[in-house]
């Protein structure tokens, strides 16, 4: 343990022996007062207190009861000088007081050196940093601890202000933790900053610490934490690079999800294509159809989500034509019986070409396939369901495909004009279609839905184009 600025600014102690000499010196001084100044009586005697506790706070137990010995015997001696008064009571009761006061404060003593002793020990051996530091901020007392981390003696940290040795980048907010104690007097827990070792690389400590109760000096605790800040830093480092790692994948997932799906979209619409194509002249009846049955949806409080499966799924819904024959699926004249039956079993066709698909969109459609041409009143094929028994959603693709068909040219049949189509979709309301949809598709404007103007839209564009002509 060092005390070098302790020892240079507090009284020097006096060494064991001249404490005792002193003491000796002291006792008979006062046996030579009390025996030649009569007038004070025994007095004086009582001042031989003094060296009993001077010998027993430097020797102890041992050095006490011998002081008290020696208290005794020059008791003994006045007693004798003096005539023996008050009998062999006064002495016993002088001697007995002088043994058990060097006792009881030699008693004292040792224990306070072996306290003493075991907080040394304590320190010494400690593998944490002990200090206690002035408040002009040097360090006035350090453990071996801060030798064996940080290299240097405890003269050589002892001797500058222990900010010299702080990291530049540490040394404000130590400063501020030292202002905290040194004029606020509160205590400072787990504070971390770098010091400096003698190899000039720097370590990480943990400090507590606090002003003494005397409010003289900080009593200050560190521990190297280098190891765990490098464990930390890794960590975080870690942690980042994972982090970074995460979001890289995520995209390149989203991108290839986007690919996916475009990829997805587009395979749906080609096959949607191939069904219509021999029938639809401008290849935009399954995506017509998509598009009216999205809104009706929508009309009908289907989510987001919902509305966007219809779209996709909708287009699918003649799937079963490509199992249609050319001869019968161009004929232009009336069908046979035959050849309706034989063109009747494209719904089921397509509820076949598309089940045991583990895609929401294709079950869909294999549902909408299969019970779009079925009608409300149970008149519809191939079950011959009713009302509710039809899903929804092949409900709404009935009537969507139904008004597409009606208003745009087939081989067999020319485009409807728009009111009439909707005169008819209107007579069918509970017939061959849902009542329900049949509200939803009246909230719809039926002219874009079928992809053609209004008559007084027309004839107010014919008009503009005279005007500026
Ligand atoms: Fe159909
Ligand atoms: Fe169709």
């Amino acid at each position: 343990m060092f005390r070098l600025r302790q020892a240079a600014t507090e009284t020097p102690s006096l060494s064991q022996i001249g404490v005792v000499t002193l003491a000796v010196l002291l006792a008979l001084a006062i046996y030579v007062v009390s025996v030649t100044v009569e007038r004070f009586g025994d007095a004086p005697l009582f001042m031989l207190a003094v060296p009993l506790g001077l010998t027993a706070i430097a020797y102890g137990l041992t050095g006490g009861i011998a002081m008290g010995l020696l208290a005794s015997t020059l008791a003994a001696a006045w007693w004798a000088e003096q005539g023996y008064p008050g009998g062999l009571a006064w002495l016993s009761s002088r001697a007995v007081t002088c043994l058990l006061i060097g006792a009881v404060l030699g008693w004292f003593a040792d224990s306070r050196h072996a306290l003493g002793r075991a907080i040394a020990s304590h320190r010494e051996l400690s593998l944490d940093m002990i200090a206690t530091a002035s408040f002009d901020g040097y360090f006035v007392e350090v453990n071996p601890a801060f030798t064996r981390t940080l290299g240097f003696t405890a003269e050589e940290l002892v001797s500058r202000p222990f900010i010299d040795f702080v990291h530049p980048d540490d040394q404000e907010p130590t400063l501020a933790a030292v202002v905290e104690q040194t004029e606020e007097g509160r205590d400072v827990f787990n504070f971390q900053n770098r010091y400096r070792t003698k190899d000039g690389s720097y370590r990480w400590l943990e400090w507590t610490s606090r002003p003494d109760p005397e409010g003289r000096a900080l009593i200050a605790v560190a521990r190297d934490v280098t190891d765990r800040k490098r464990l930390e830093e890794l960590e975080h480092e870690y942690q980042n690079r994972l982090e970074q790692a995460v979001r890289e994948r995520t995209k390149e997932l989203n991108r290839r999800n986007a690919e996916l799906e475009e990829a997805r979209q587009e395979t749906m619409r080609r096959l949607a294509l191939a069904a219509e194509y021999r029938d639809d002249e401008t290849f935009e009846h399954t995506a017509r159809v998509g598009h009216t049955a999205a809104l009706l949806a929508a009309a009908l409080g289907f989510s987001e989500s919902e509305v966007q499966v219809i779209r996709d799924a909708a287009p699918l819904h003649d799937i079963g034509k490509l199992a249609v024959s050319d001869t019968v699926l161009l004929k232009p004249g009336k069908l046979t019986r035959e050849e309706v039956e034989h063109m009747r079993r494209h719904a089921a066709t397509g509820a076949t070409i598309l089940s045991g698909s583990s895609s929401g969109v294709l079950q869909v459609a294999e549902e909408i396939a299969q019970g779009h041409h079925e009608w409300w009143d149970g008149n519809g094929y191939p079950g011959g369901l009713r009302g509710d028994h039809i899903p929804l959603r092949a409900r709404i693709v009935a009537l969507a495909d139904v008004f597409d068909a009606l208003t745009h040219k087939r081989p067999y049949k020319p485009a409807w004009p728009v009111e009439e189509a909707v005169a008819e979709i209107r007579r069918l309301r509970g017939l061959q279609f849902d009542p329900d949809v049949v509200d939803a598709f009246e909230q719809l404007d039926p002219y874009e839905l079928a992809g053609v103007e209004r008559m007084s839209d027309r004839s107010a564009a014919i008009a503009d184009d005279r005007a500026v002509a």
